[in-house]
């Protein structure tokens, strides 16, 4: 007899390792403090994130494309992208010459309380996040078995299944961490219960 895995979903895992640092230290540094600059800037974004994201600050619907308006966001993008590049080679896409490219890029900051509901990233080929700061006790991200709503009369699986054979597994969030996965993969962030504050940047790739 034989079992074959089909279907899989790839998720990726990667420290940020930058060509000028070797770590992504200094870039992490630069980012945390333009993260919370942007914060105090944006005050569409804060308005926005006062109703739609309470307890935490996005600039989601305010200012999503950092990558074109920071130079330090660039070079997170400019990392980022060889990160998709091997992740992309993983899932053996055939993108026909085309390539895979940032669209999207903003940050989340998580107060005490701050949630994140279960979403997906539509439009998007690629999502993923890159953690700038992370306390202790911070929520991590929960992936969510893609096919869950065509289980019907599927059993539950045994407490101590195999990761591969969960219905939803949470990745554990990492600072100088990137994360990538298909943006059709459903996620969440559970509440933040802590008092220091979450921080993180979300980003979509597409291809053209
Ligand atoms: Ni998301």
């Amino acid at each position: 007899m034989s079992t074959e895995l089909l279907f899989p979903t790839l998720v990726y895992r990667a420290l940020l390792r930058t060509r000028a640092s070797r770590d992504g230290v200094a870039l992490n540094a630069r980012l945390l403090k333009e993260c919370r600059q942007l914060r105090l800037d944006d005050a569409a974004g804060r308005r926005w994130s006062a109703h739609h994201y309470p307890n935490g600050y996005t600039s989601y619907a305010s200012a999503h494309r950092m990558q074109r308006l920071s130079p330090t966001f660039a070079a997170l993008a400019g990392e980022i992208d060889r990160h998709v590049a091997r992740f992309a080679r993983k899932l053996e896409f055939d993108l026909g010459g085309r390539v895979l490219a940032m669209t999207d890029c903003w940050v989340n900051i998580m107060g005490r309380g701050a949630v994140h509901g279960l979403h997906l990233h539509p439009l998007a080929t690629l999502s993923g996040v890159y953690y700038v700061a992370v306390p202790a006790g911070a929520p991590g991200l929960k992936l969510e078995d893609p096919r869950l709503e065509r289980f019907m009369a599927a059993p539950p699986r045994a407490p101590a299944a195999r990761r591969a054979n969960r219905p939803w597994v949470t990745l554990p969030a990492r600072a100088g961490q990137i994360v990538l996965f298909e943006s059709w993969l459903r996620h969440e962030v559970l509440p933040h219960r802590e008092p220091r504050e979450r921080v993180s940047i979300s980003f979509n790739y597409n291809w053209f």
